[in-house]
């Protein structure tokens, strides 16, 4: 602790008291407090504090996180950042890394007064903020309510994944098979066929007791060798960002063959682009670029090598304390887009000053038919598995990807309406226009869309413009079989009498000034019985419909009306470092949204991601696919964890992080093998080694990693074997001694 302001001088000092205690009860409130005192958590190094920004205040109440709208933060938020304007007299201020709470406190989206929070807290102190390069759409809420310069950071390093284990023995059994299965007798190539298998089943890639007729060998093999190239060739994030220190020259040279491939040249030599990149040598370079992507324009390699050459100079570099030490000068920060270094390697160097984009050109047309392409790539892989072409989508849109793809995502919701954008005459996008229906060759699908709250925030236009696209097409005078909006709105309007204004609604995210569903928020803390309970908060938080022009109203019935109908969930991914079970926010939002389908309709329905993160045609996962891909790829992969726990106590925290958010799926979709827990548990808890090096590094998230394993089993995620959970419930009492101090050691 660093200091304690008695609670007098915290009354004393508190010029908004009253609003502050009208929501959280007499000073001190309960955060942070003996009850006397106020507390501020930090370290101080000579003139430096190193604070701690205190917690929102209602993590740990779960009626607070259905219907908090959010009217003042807590007496320790507000203390905390008037302590260190007047107590401290900071001259400024470092907020360290992406994504705090300051920005995010009521009051105005944009153009922020003296009366909203974020305002009045840091008042006229300057704001520095170390952001993500890769999340230009929060960095963006932090420049408009929070009045930061940003300052951009790298984000991990990326790498292809690789096989490990099993995974290696199986690739080599396929291939020992492919290379001899012409030349042996038939019980030979069983035996090989049967090798296989077994050690398919081990890697929970094929179901035990299944059999294969000799006539699908060749078939089943191909399929199994086609998930280990999936396995094997996924790009994965390669342990954390450490500010001030550049990256490690393995790790530059994996990022830069990552970037390559992601430009196109899918078939690098990679030795030779080593030995070309060494030696600084961009004609040898450009040769293999060449090699690489045959049937590419000329000017492609050329293109693509200038980039890789000047970010293999940056990469070499550390640019980010040197502009943090600018800014604190008061000096020029240079501005720059925010994006994904693999995507948009013009981000380069970091250490700028993120800025946003500009909202007439959102979608940009070739957003629009790449967000088309994207989308019938959504109804094929449907119509794969299901047969049919879906009456109603629900899709969940964020600002990130948006920005960054520009607009690629509002182009799908489009795209599957049959609509695209329309232009003024300056060729500005100022709203949505129907494609006739003989060009659009299918129905219109009906889209309902849930906004982030950041989403909202920065794209209000384009929230417009979703919001007519969708009454465009309820009020076209079509053949509701060729238009299911317009039959859906129709068949609304005559269960409740009510104008097709409000039937045609479509476009859901929060009350204005909330942000989150929080059903991750719920799912952290368990503080909930049943899967109901999130689908309620899912609804509650996200009932808001906004209209096309700009008015937003409560609509809860209406909403869960429309959950009734939808056939399919989906989301983009937003960017290869972050994965659907890295944050919490997919499974808050995307999972939130298929638990409350699943409650209106009694039934779950497909849930996808669409991947269209490393280049390529991008491809459709279903939610189950996409866990055990991460689960392989991420959480179960040595070379994954390792470079995590590399980092010490943040790498397992991030483990443990992976494991709830794992939980987060089976807990709203239901969609998580039962496998996925059992190998988290060997590898994780049941391993003695593995436990005392989690616990020795982090006890307190290596008792959570083991409670959550627990906590999922007792809420049926996966049934555990007798001698697994024994072993798991010893191991996690063993770990709560550890952290209580009972123990001086873990027990193997
Ligand atoms: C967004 O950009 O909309 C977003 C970013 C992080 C979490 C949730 C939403
Ligand atoms: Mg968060």
């Amino acid at each position: 602790m660093f200091q304690r302001v008695s609670v007098d001088d915290h009354v004393r000092a508190e010029p908004w008291l009253a609003e502050i205690e009208a929501q959280w009860g007499p000073a001190p409130g309960k955060e942070w407090t003996d009850g006397q005192h106020l507390f501020v958590l930090g370290e101080s190094f000579g003139n430096v504090l190193v604070g701690i920004q205190p917690p929102m205040g209602y993590e740990g109440d779960p009626m607070r996180m259905l219907f908090e709208g959010g009217l003042a933060p807590t007496h320790a938020f507000s203390h905390f950042y008037r302590w260190l304007r007047e107590d401290f007299r900071a001259d400024a201020v470092l907020h360290f890394g992406t994504h705090g709470s300051l920005e995010f406190m009521p009051g105005k989206q944009v153009g922020l007064s003296g009366q909203c929070w974020p305002d009045r807290l840091i008042a006229d102190l300057p704001n520095v903020y170390l952001y993500a390069a890769n999340n230009p759409s929060e960095g963006l809420i932090a420049k408009r309510r929070a009045a930061s310069t940003l300052i951009s950071y790298l984000t991990p390093p990326v790498t292809h994944s690789d096989l490990y284990r099993h995974l290696v023995d199986l690739r080599a059994a396929i291939d020992h098979w492919r290379q001899r299965a012409a030349d042996i007798e038939h019980a030979a190539e069983e035996a090989m066929i049967n090798n296989v298998m077994a050690l398919a089943v081990r890697c929970e890639l094929c179901q035990e007791g299944v059999e294969w007729s000799p006539a699908e060998w060749a078939e089943k093999v191909s399929a199994l060798r086609h998930q280990l190239d999936e396995i094997e060739e996924a790009l994965i994030p390669f342990g954390l960002h450490v500010v001030g220190e550049p990256l490690k020259a393995e790790d530059r040279q994996e990022m830069l063959l990552a970037m390559a491939e992601s430009g196109g040249a899918t078939d690098i030599d990679a030795a030779a682009f080593a030995r070309a990149l060494k030696a600084k040598d961009a004609g040898s370079l450009e040769m293999v670029l060449k090699t690489a992507m045959q049937d590419a324009a000329e000017e492609v390699p050329a293109k693509l090598t200038e980039t890789l050459v000047e970010a293999a100079a940056t990469l070499v570099e550390d640019h980010e304390l040197s502009a943090i030490l600018r800014a604190l000068d008061g000096r020029f920060i240079q501005p720059v887009k925010g994006g994904d270094v693999l995507r948009a390697p013009e981000i380069l160097p970091t250490g700028r000053n993120l800025h946003g984009f500009d909202p007439f050109r959102l979608p940009a047309s070739f957003a629009h038919s790449e967000g088309s392409r994207q989308a019938e790539q959504l109804l094929a892989r449907h119509r794969a598995e299901s047969g049919t072409l879906p009456e109603s989508v629900a899709l969940v849109l964020w600002g990130t990807d948006n920005l960054k793809t520009e607009g690629v995502s509002i182009a799908q919701a489009l795209a599957l309406l049959g609509a695209e954008p329309r232009q003024d005459s300056y060729g500005r996008v100022v709203g949505a226009r129907l494609l006739p229906l003989e060009q659009l060759g299918r129905p219109r699908i009906d889209v309902l869309v849930t906004l982030s709250g950041i989403f909202r925030d920065l794209l209000p236009m384009q929230t417009q413009l979703l919001a007519e696209a969708s009454w465009l097409a309820a009020t076209a005078d079509e053949d509701i079989e060729q238009n299911f909006v317009r039959k859906h709105v129709l068949a609304y309007q005559e269960e409740h009498g009510c104008d097709i204004e409000q039937a045609a609604l479509r476009v859901f995210s929060n009350a204005e000034g909330a942000y989150g569903s929080n059903v991750n928020l719920m799912l952290d803390n368990g503080s909930w019985e049943d899967e109901e309970e999130l689908a309620d908060c899912y609804t509650q938080r996200k009932g808001f419909a906004y209209d096309r022009n700009g008015h937003v109203s409560q609509q809860s019935a209406l909403l869960n009306r429309v959950l009734e109908d939808i056939d399919l969930a989906y989301q983009n991914l937003d960017s290869v470092e972050l994965g659907i079970t890295t944050v919490d926010h997919y499974y808050g939002t995307l999972g939130g949204i298929s638990r409350a389908i699943q409650r209106a309709r009694g039934e779950r329905v497909p849930v996808y991601i669409a991947d269209h993160t490393s280049g390529g045609t991008g491809r459709v996962r279903t939610l189950n696919e996409q866990v055990a891909l991460e689960t392989r790829t991420r959480l179960l992969n040595p070379k994954w964890y390792e470079s995590m726990l590399d980092h010490g106590y943040e790498g397992v925290r991030q483990i443990e992080a992976h494991v709830t958010n794992t939980m987060g799926w089976s807990a709203t979709t239901g969609d998580v093998a039962p496998w996925v827990y059992q190998k988290l548990s060997e590898t994780f808890v049941l391993d003695d080694d593995m436990r005392r090096r989690l616990a020795e590094l982090n006890p307190v998230s290596a008792a959570r990693l083991a409670n959550r394993l627990i906590e999922a089993q007792e809420r049926e995620y996966w049934g555990a074997d007798e001698d697994s959970i024994d072993a798991l419930k010893r191991a996690g009492e063993d770990l709560e001694d550890f952290l209580e101090g009972v123990t001086g050691e873990v027990a193997a």
